[in-house]
C-alpha cells in the first residue's frame, strides 16, 4: 500500500504535529506491514507557480479545451504533483493550525492539484463532480487553542471544515482527522493533549479495515 505522507508544519524536530504522524505512520506499518511511505515536505518544495503559463492553462482546462503547446511544459510540474496525490492509497496530512486556518503551504499545494479534469470536472449540467476516488485521507491536525465542539472558539474553526469541504469537493468521502489541541497553553495540560492525540491516532488505525 503507497502512502503519501504532506507534510505542512515547517518545524522539523520540534514539530508537535509530526511527532503524532511519526506515532500513526508506526501503527499503519504494523497494522499493513506492507507500506510504502513517501513525504512530501511542502516548506521544503519548491512547488510549480499557478501564474504565468499555468494560470492560462488552467482557464484553458476550465473552459474544456486542451492545453496549449506553449503551456504544457510548464504543466508538466503540476501534473506531476497531482499524479503523486493521485497514485496514492492514503495520504496522511501534517497540519497544524495558522491563525485559524491552515499554513500558507498547503494552501499552496492544494491551488496546485485541485485541477478541472484531474481531480474535480463540471457534468453536462454545469455541475461540479469530484474525481478522487478510492482514498484514505488522514489529517493531524494540531492546535494552539481549543477548538473543540464546547469551546467558544469553536466557530473560529476553518482549518478543519475547511479541509473537508476542499477534499470533500474532489470527491475524498474517507476523511479521518486526529486533532492535538490545546498545546500551547501549559506543559501540562500539553503533555495530556497529546497523549489523547497518539491514543486517538492508535484507535483511529485500529479501527480501518484494509482489504
Ligand atoms: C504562524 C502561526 C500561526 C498560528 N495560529 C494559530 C491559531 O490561529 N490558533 C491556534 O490555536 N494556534 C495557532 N498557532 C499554534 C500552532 O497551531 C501550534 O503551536 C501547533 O502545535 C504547531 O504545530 P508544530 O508543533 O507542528 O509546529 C500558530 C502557530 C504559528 C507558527
Amino acid at each position: 500500500m503507497r502512502l503519501l505522507h504532506v507534510v505542512a508544519t515547517a518545524r522539523q524536530e520540534s514539530s508537535r504535529t509530526l511527532v503524532i504522524s511519526q506515532g500513526l505512520l508506526k501503527q499503519l506499518r504494523r497494522k499493513l506491514g506492507d507500506l510504502h511511505v513517501e513525504t512530501l515536505d511542502l516548506f521544503a518544495s519548491d512547488l510549480p507557480a499557478i501564474a504565468g503559463d499555468n494560470i492560462e492553462a488552467k482557464y484553458t482546462l476550465m473552459k474544456g479545451l486542451k492545453i496549449d503547446k506553449s503551456h504544457e511544459e510548464s504543466w508538466q510540474e503540476i501534473e506531476k504533483l497531482i499524479s503523486q496525490f493521485l497514485g496514492a492509497d492514503i495520504v496522511l496530512v501534517s497540519v497544524p493550525m495558522w491563525n485559524f486556518s491552515i499554513p500558507y503551504a498547503l494552501k499552496y499545494y492544494i491551488d496546485c492539484i485541485v485541477q478541472p479534469g484531474y481531480l474535480f470536472r463540471y457534468d453536462e449540467k454545469g455541475q461540479p463532480m469530484g474525481m478522487v476516488q478510492g482514498k484514505k485521507m488522514i489529517f493531524v491536525s494540531t492546535r494552539g487553542g481549543d477548538y473543540s465542539e464546547n469551546s467558544p472558539f469553536h466557530v473560529y474553526d476553518f482549518q478543519e471544515p475547511y479541509l473537508r469541504a476542499i477534499f470533500g469537493f474532489c470527491g475524498v468521502s474517507d476523511m479521518h482527522f486526529v486533532r492535538a489541541q490545546p498545546l500551547d497553553i501549559t506543559p501540562e495540560i500539553r503533555k495530556i493533549a497529546m497523549k489523547n492525540a497518539m491514543q486517538a491516532a492508535k484507535d483511529l488505525v485500529n479501527s480501518f479495515e484494509f482489504v
